[in-house]
């Protein structure tokens, strides 16, 4: 089966933190997921590069919006190579490419009068590009971010959301589109209010040109959701985009629901494509109480915890410590705490003291058996549980199941202690122990990719977990292996 999954585009006013990574990080660990599955998988992401927080932020630093997006796209690029991201494509905004499709796109909607001249009279919060409507007239800031907004007035174009709003609330009320669930009344509710959109900006001179004579630019937000169809092809390459189209899940952060849980799938209806899957909204980092974020000055940047911890205890964090979808405070108490007790204790220490066991009790070649009854039996279980938790998206407990399996062979060490004289059916424990082990080596591997990789070449098992994907699990391990030169890969942190 095909699967295209996709991140939103980062904005590159600004280097990344967590929050940017967790999306990110979320739709790897899915895609690699997928493809161990046997998809065929097209994994998209990228920067949103135009707009008036853009042009500011370029202002600021006395440099061009193109000069700041070009360092900036690379800093992510930089990133999301250090975090073992396996996009297939990263798309600027500002490509040419992706230009024209949305200057195409434009001009369809132009034509089938989905978009008509109007005028906006309001507000616009630059942080969050948007046009919003504070509540409190007096107070004048935006309602989602509560920073302060500019009163604009201007002539525009609009998108007629009213001619789509039944059907798409039909779809919404019917169909697994909103994601996760708790959400699906907060976006009818949303639905129902929302005014037909601007779509063009007049003064901000850093977008691309619409295609009406008045000299607008487009609004960031339709450019760049359009990403989504250019990304794979859309009016360019018809059959990639015939292969991908429409993509089975979106990841997004829940301050963009509004844009992608109504916006885009009202543009989509206007162009007549079918619409997502799922749009999965996850919940926000936040320190203390407060969101994670650059402008806060909050922020936790990436790097530093990689150079501390190394690249997958730090995803592993991000998707096992809180459920995907809610809220999660990040400490650094709380990595340290995580890090110890699951990756080096539980996990790591079960892969260390069976290969010592190996080496000191079988000369260093795991024995050649077929896995106890119990132990396969287990193994099957544990391994639906686990993917049905990872169709349900839900990391943290898909993680849960596969520890049920690294918890109760750290049991069975225990009560069969192979290392006593004692111990008569030490190569059948030990044989059962890497067989158990492979199978955990093998559902960790979408989050943890580098470390399993590590273990799997130290264990000496054949090709790695991602040429091998979840078939294996159906089958033995072939023993009569000889082990290579052990090593810690997580190493205990003070
Ligand atoms: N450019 C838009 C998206 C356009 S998609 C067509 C945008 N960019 S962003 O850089 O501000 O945010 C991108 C993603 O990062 C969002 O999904 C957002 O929720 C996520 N995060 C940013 N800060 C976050 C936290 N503190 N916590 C979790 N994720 C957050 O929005």
């Amino acid at each position: 089966m095909k699967f295209y999954i996709t991140t939103p585009l980062y904005y590159v006013n600004d280097k990344p933190h967590i929050g940017h990574s967790y999306t990110t990080v979320a739709a790897d660990a899915l895609a690699r997921f997928r493809r161990m599955s046997g998809d065929d998988v097209f994994f998209l992401t990228g920067t949103d590069e135009h707009g008036q927080k853009m042009l500011e932020a370029a202002r600021n630093r006395e440099m061009l919006p193109r000069q700041l997006a070009d360092i900036n796209s690379e800093v992510f690029k930089g990133l999301w190579k250090d975090l073992g991201i396996s996009y297939d494509r990263f798309i600027r905004t500002t490509e040419p490419r992706h230009e024209e499709v949305v200057r195409k796109v434009f001009a369809k909607l132009l034509e089938n009068g989905d978009l008509y001249r109007g005028e906006y009279r309001g507000y616009y919060c630059t942080p969050c590009e948007a046009y919003v409507q504070p509540g409190d007239e007096s107070e004048c800031v935006c309602p989602d971010c509560k920073r302060k907004v500019n009163e604009i007035s201007e002539p525009s174009y609009l998108l007629n959301i009213s001619r789509y709003r039944e059907r798409l609330a039909k779809h919404i009320s019917e169909s697994s589109f909103v994601k996760p669930d708790f959400r699906k009344n907060e976006v009818l509710n949303m639905l129902a209010g929302m005014p037909d959109l601007c779509v063009t900006r007049k003064n901000v001179d850093w977008g691309i040109p619409s295609p009406t004579p008045e000299g607008y630019n487009i609004y960031v937000w339709i450019d760049a959701l359009l990403n989504y169809l250019s990304g794979i092809g859309y009016l360019s390459d018809n059959a990639l985009f015939e292969k991908y189209w429409p993509a089975n899940v979106q990841f997004i952060g829940k301050d963009i629901i509004k844009f992608h849980d109504i916006i885009w799938p009202v543009i989509l209806l206007a162009l007549g494509l079918p619409l997502p899957g799922k749009i999965f909204a996850h919940g926000w980092w936040t320190v203390g109480k407060d969101k994670m974020s650059k402008s806060k000055g909050n922020a936790i940047d990436p790097r530093s915890l990689m150079e501390e911890y190394g690249r997958d205890p730090f995803r592993f964090f991000l998707l096992r410590e809180v459920p995907f979808g809610l809220d999660g405070e990040y400490s650094e108490e709380s990595f340290k705490k995580r890090y110890n007790s699951d990756l080096v204790n539980d996990f790591g220490n079960l892969v260390n003291r069976s290969l010592n066991l190996i080496e000191t009790r079988m000369g260093g070649v795991i024995p050649d058996r077929s896995p106890s009854e119990e132990l396969a039996g287990l193994t099957a279980r544990t391994f639906d549980a686990y993917s049905r938790k990872m169709d349900e998206v839900a990391f943290s407990e898909a993680i849960e199941e596969a520890w049920k399996l690294v918890v109760h062979l750290n049991k069975f060490l225990d009560s069969s202690a192979p290392w006593r004289e004692e111990c008569l059916n030490r190569e059948q424990v030990l044989y059962d122990v890497m067989y158990g082990i492979r199978n955990v080596l093998l559902m960790m591997s979408p989050f943890i990719p580098s470390s399993v990789l590590a273990m799997w070449k130290m264990l000496a098992f054949p090709a790695s977990p991602e040429e091998e994907g979840f078939d294996l699990l159906k089958k033995k391990l072939d023993g009569g292996i000889r082990t290579n030169r052990r090593e810690i890969i997580f190493a205990r942190k003070k």
